[in-house]
């Protein structure tokens, strides 16, 4: 598969969706390709210098050490932490897509491969109308899904694999992550290969716990190391642009 870029969606919010696009970034910038990073809508905005971005986009930044602004990187800084279709709503504004696939050409321009964040999961409503999956298909990335590893992921990454091939979206494979210390339940030991055996597409990882991460501190800690091996699968299934 040739693509160029990924988009990064979750089987829900809080699986590690920012570690995991960051961690890549970083490791592929790192590896010799000129990577972007975006995450086109946020919510929970919150204050850079005056200027609202989101912590999302910070440890993005900070990870990949793109030297894009974070205007670039975040477009759409909703403030209220909730779904955007609610957070637009509460400031008055609607989603436009359009202007998100806009402000996504622009950056794409600048580099050769996109890591590009999504917010929830490919059913998040963006307005009444359209949902996450829309975006994703207006941008013609495939899917790269980030899962957890503990008891419920099986079903929830199913669910997201085949509403993506239903919808005609292609994905790429999964990144399985552990968003907790200690995954050692009979549950958590298993899903990784019960996964392996039924998603249809290539597992690219499992990303151990790491106390010395965290999106919300902008501590990027030792992501890239973590995510290094993934992404130079990545490389090799996915992009196989000039290094
Ligand atoms: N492998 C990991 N090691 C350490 N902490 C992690 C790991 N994965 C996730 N976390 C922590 O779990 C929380 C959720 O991770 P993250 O913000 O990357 O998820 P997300 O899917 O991007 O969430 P959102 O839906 O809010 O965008 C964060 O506090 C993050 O620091
Ligand atoms: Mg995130």
């Amino acid at each position: 598969m040739e693509a160029q870029g990924l988009f990064v969606v979750g089987t829900d919010s809080g699986v590690g969706k920012t570690i995991i696009t960051g961690g890549l970034a970083g490791a592929l910038r790192q590896q010799g390709v000129d990577v972007g990073v975006m995450k086109p809508i946020s919510t929970g905005a919150v204050e850079e210098r005056g200027r609202r971005t989101s912590t999302d986009a910070l440890f993005l930044k900070k990870a990949s050490k793109v030297e894009d602004p974070l205007e670039a990187i975040c477009p759409l800084c909703l403030l209220a932490p909730t779904a955007p279709i609610l957070a637009a709503s509460m400031e008055n504004l609607d989603i436009h897509l359009g202007s998100l696939k806009d402000a996504y050409d622009g950056l794409a321009a600048e580099h050769d491969f996109m890591l590009v964040e999504g917010i929830g999961g490919l059913l998040t409503p963006l307005t009444e109308r359209t949902f996450l999956a829309d975006l994703v298909r207006m941008l013609n990335l495939p899917l790269l899904v980030v899962t957890r590893r503990d008891g419920g992921t099986v079903n929830h990454t199913l669910l997201t694999i085949r509403y993506a091939q239903l919808v005609g979206v292609e994905v790429a494979g999964l990144i399985i992550n552990n968003v907790r210390p200690r995954a050692t339940d009979l549950a958590a030991r298993t899903n990784p290969d019960l996964l392996r055996q039924l998603a249809s597409v290539p597992v690219f990882g499992v990303i151990p716990y790491s106390g010395k991460i965290s999106v919300e501190r902008g501590e990027i800690g030792d992501v890239v190391e973590l995510l290094w091996d993934c992404a130079a699968a990545l490389h090799e299934s996915v992009y196989m642009g000039p290094v």
